[in-house]
């Protein structure tokens, strides 16, 4: 384990990359923040980055790449069927992930797809340790259902229990045993669980969760999108690993599922996705789909480019020096936000800072959506776009009615290598000023409503006209300042 400190003794995340390509941001005045908040219907999802100062919306697609990945994008090989390109990237599969056969589609959700399609009937049920959004959409869409088995722990907001991300297995056992195995197609295991603040897992309770899945003859399925960050963490804080290499957390972590799948713009930086496994008859159960929905066996539907930038990036995800950037940043602003008294998920997990909404809008009843509108609240008086992960991302059961979510976050993701300290900085104090006039935050109101994952493209409005208020606020105290 690499660790650097300051001879001052602060605790300071320092940057083990320079910057040689820049893109130049803007930062537009609140009266045209506002204007862009109304048309893009209070989603931050629909806002442009025309009008956008940091973008903290996701890690999704947007990481800092690095000059070997742009490098060996030069070098692709395009033919569409039998690319070198791919075969390397087959050989950065079997070196990082240690899976034999590899099926290639063009980002996570499509293997969320393949696998639903392959796997899941009317009556499967589905256990995982959390959902992922598109993950509960495609098992849904194929008419299963999923079972959340998380320890109680996981939901509580000031924690330090290091893996909230663990799966309970007892609940495990008992929900097999009740369900019965033959209607389980899978166990899914998400690395670094997203929604509930991008908390990881320990290796001992994936071994725990393989020994059952063997117990009862089910698949394990791994979700590999934040393998990287959920190995980092468990370097930091599993005993066993604290001397070990990413090389050997993350393959230590692969073996144990049957099948993993990923999301390229995640864990390699890059774009596309992948599913890999060593057993043949699970590569064949897939295989025939990739054709059908993605594209040919070599490419699945990714820029033969990509292909390149993915192999590398794989690489680069068992490098220390990259992969301790995002959580080390986060650990920070998660740290500073902590000390002003702003709720904020603790301990620091991956992807980004999760601030809890339910407590900062106390004020708002969750069927006015507490996150959506600090979301919407902290874009207006900062630039900042961040991204609601609350009941506006949850969908509606099976007869229509709204299912609350566990938590009401607005996360703040703070991609690989992407932003800097006083950037980071200036979100701390934009965040701070904001908790500071919670009270002039309202409620939003669903105008246009997708029957599915409704949070992308949904259209809102404020339930009251508190967005010129909390303007006029931040005007008489900020005066001409951006
Ligand atoms: N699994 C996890 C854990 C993810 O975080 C994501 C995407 C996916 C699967 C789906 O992958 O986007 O390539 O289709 N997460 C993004 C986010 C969208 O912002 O958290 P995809």
């Amino acid at each position: 384990m690499q660790e650097i400190k300051f001879y001052s003794g602060e605790d300071l995340p320092l940057e083990l990359h320079k910057v040689r390509i820049v893109q130049k941001l803007f930062l537009v005045p609140i009266e045209r923040r506002l204007e862009a908040l109304y048309e893009g219907g209070f989603n931050t999802f629909r806002l442009s980055t025309k009008d956008v100062f940091l973008d903290m919306l996701t890690d999704s697609g947007t990481n800092a790449m690095s000059d070997n990945q742009l490098a060996a994008m030069m070098q692709a090989d395009d033919a569409y069927a039998g690319s070198q390109s791919f075969e390397r990237l087959q050989k950065a599969v079997k070196d990082v992930l240690g899976k034999e056969y590899l099926l290639p589609v063009h980002q996570g959700r499509a293997a969320e797809s393949l696998i639903s399609i392959a796997y899941v009937k009317k009556g499967s049920l589905v256990p995982m340790n959390y959902h992922f959004t598109t993950a509960l959409a495609h098992i849904t869409q194929n008419g299963g259902k999923i079972a959340e088995l998380l320890y109680d722990e996981a939901y509580v907001i000031n924690s330090d229990h290091p893996f909230k991300g663990n799966m309970n297995i007892e609940k495990l056992e008992e929900t097999i045993k009740s369900h019965g195995a033959t209607n389980i197609p899978f166990i899914r295991m998400e690395a670094s669980t997203n929604l509930i603040g991008g908390q990881p897992f320990s290796v001992q309770n994936l071994r725990d969760v393989r020994a059952m899945a063997d117990k009862y003859g089910i698949r394990l399925v791994l979700d590999c999108s934040l393998l990287g960050e959920n190995a980092y963490l468990v370097m930091k804080r599993e005993e066993e690993f604290k001397n070990s290499s990413m090389e050997i957390i993350m393959k230590e972590m692969t073996a144990l599922a049957d099948l993993c799948y990923f999301s390229a713009r995640k864990i390699s930086s890059s774009r596309g996705g992948g599913m890999c496994t060593d057993k043949m008859e699970i590569f064949r159960e897939l295989e025939a789909l990739v054709p059908l929905y993605e594209g040919f066996l070599t490419y699945g539907g990714i820029s033969i480019r990509e292909i390149e930038a993915m192999a590398v990036g794989l690489y680069e995800t068992q490098d220390e020096s990259m992969i301790c950037q995002s959580p080390n940043f986060i650990k920070y602003l998660v740290g500073a936000l902590d000390k002003k008294g702003i709720p904020v998920i603790k301990p620091a997990g991956v992807l980004g800072a999760h601030v809890d909404a339910m407590q900062v809008c106390a004020h708002i009843p969750q069927t006015e959506y507490p996150a959506g509108a600090l979301a919407a609240a902290l874009f207006l008086i900062s630039g900042v776009r961040g991204m609601e992960r609350g009941s506006i991302s949850n969908q509606r059961d099976e007869y229509g009615n709204e299912t609350y979510a566990d938590m009401e976050l607005l996360r703040l993701a703070v991609p690989r290598r992407v932003f800097t300290l006083s950037q980071i900085k200036y979100v701390e104090d934009r965040l701070h000023w904001l908790y500071d006039n919670r009270k002039l935050i309202g409620g939003l109101r669903f105008v246009y409503e997708p029957p599915v994952l409704r949070f992308f493209m949904g259209g809102l409005e404020p339930t009251s006209d508190w967005p010129q208020k909390l303007m006029a606020k931040f005007k008489k105290d900020f005066g001409e300042s951006l």
